[in-house]
């Protein structure tokens, strides 16, 4: 059973402080302490929700809980510290961020309706031209991150795959109304890589990149949720192959090499995508070459839906911090694509991208 992390604090001392409000629990003065045992909190009815997700100026969408652990306790209460319908002021983010507080805790059962939470942010957005772009498009990755972890938490919902069309359908507008320039979204890669972040950033960028080639509307609306589920195969792979620091034996690395199949075979049986879909899932990690997986096809025997994503792909892994790399500029990762990966991409695409993200 895997450990869950808990906020420890003496709730004798604090309890009488509880109710007067957050800045009364001294977190700084809290330790973390690993709590193992037969639960879960999603056994306890709670799931993690990170405080990025609140916007300042909004209502927060749900009760939010902090987890406190009594001295000589087990099991963790669940003490409320911000409720549905209070607004979030920039003075809370500060003050957790002071607090260094970078989750809350949400009751599962409210979860499921939170998209509504991002929707409503984007709809007041949409006639709002004095918030800056930078910040529309950080929701609009902070929706998509939302749903990442949730299509990654359950495979077998397919709920989720309408959810990635409309977050998808969501950016499309934007790239529509809004001059969103690759700027906006990569500027946020070069972070540690996240399977919900990368997925993200990927189908952000492969999105906004087709919106510029003046691909049709719906077309890039089904790359992009394709795009979220382009590693879904990873749920599939051992944690500790994916972030092992060291180079992997060559059993680690065909272990890895099939997730492209097994995500294809899943969500193939599972009904939920059309063909151009699957294909792209399937087909992200092919080069023109040859030299790619897992079917080894050439150049026009890939859908060009997954060329645009093996190209994005590429820019993200690059760009981002792994366990076994570090992140190089997006400058120094167009030079390593146009050299010595050149042969893997499709020429004429990687010219217009690297245009694009120099528009
Ligand atoms: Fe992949
Ligand atoms: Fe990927």
């Amino acid at each position: 059973m895997d450990a869950i992390m808990v906020r420890w604090v003496d709730m004798a001392r604090s309890a009488a402080v509880l109710d007067t409000g957050f800045g009364a629990l001294d977190l700084r003065k809290a330790r973390k302490q690993s709590l193992t045992g037969p639960v879960t909190f999603e056994e306890l009815g709670y799931e993690a929700f990170p405080i990025k997700f609140l916007v300042p100026d909004f209502m927060v969408p749900c009760n939010l809980y902090i987890p406190v652990m009594a001295k000589g306790e087990k099991l963790p209460t669940f003490v409320k510290v911000l409720e549905r319908g209070q607004s979030y002021s920039e003075a809370w983010r500060k003050a957790l961020k002071e607090q260094r507080v970078h989750e809350l805790y949400v009751e599962a059962h409210e979860v499921a309706e939170l998209d509504g939470y991002f929707h409503e942010i984007l709809r007041a957005y949409a006639e709002d031209e004095a918030t800056p772009i930078a910040q529309k498009a950080l929701v609009l990755h902070h929706y998509g991150e939302f749903i990442a972890r949730r299509l990654f938490g359950e495979v077998n919902d397919g709920t989720f795959v309408k959810k990635a069309g409309q977050w998808a359908d969501a950016v499309v507008r934007y790239l529509r109304s809004n001059r969103l320039r690759a700027g906006h979204i990569y500027r946020r890669f070069m972070k540690n890589y996240e399977m919900f972040t990368h997925s993200v950033q990927v189908s952000m960028l492969a999105m906004a990149f087709c919106w510029h080639m003046n691909w049709r509307h719906e077309d890039v609306v089904r790359l992009g949720s394709a795009g979220l589920y382009h590693d879904i195969g990873k749920v599939w792979v051992d944690s500790r192959i994916l972030l092992k620091p060291d180079s992997l034996t060559r059993e680690e690395f065909a272990h890895i090499r099939r997730h492209p199949e097994s995500a294809y075979a899943h969500l193939a049986s599972m009904g939920w995508m059309n063909a151009d879909q699957l294909a792209t899932v399937r087909q992200h990690h092919e080069a023109m070459d040859g030299t790619g997986y897992p079917l080894g096809l050439k150049g026009s025997e890939i859908h060009p839906f997954a060329r645009v994503l093996h190209i994005c792909d590429c820019f993200d892994a690059l760009t981002t911090h792994r366990p076994y790399k570090k992140a190089v500029t997006p400058f120094k990762a167009l030079r390593i694509m146009q050299s010595e990966m050149r042969l893997s991409f499709d020429r004429h695409l990687l010219y217009k991208f690297i245009q694009y993200l120099g528009s």
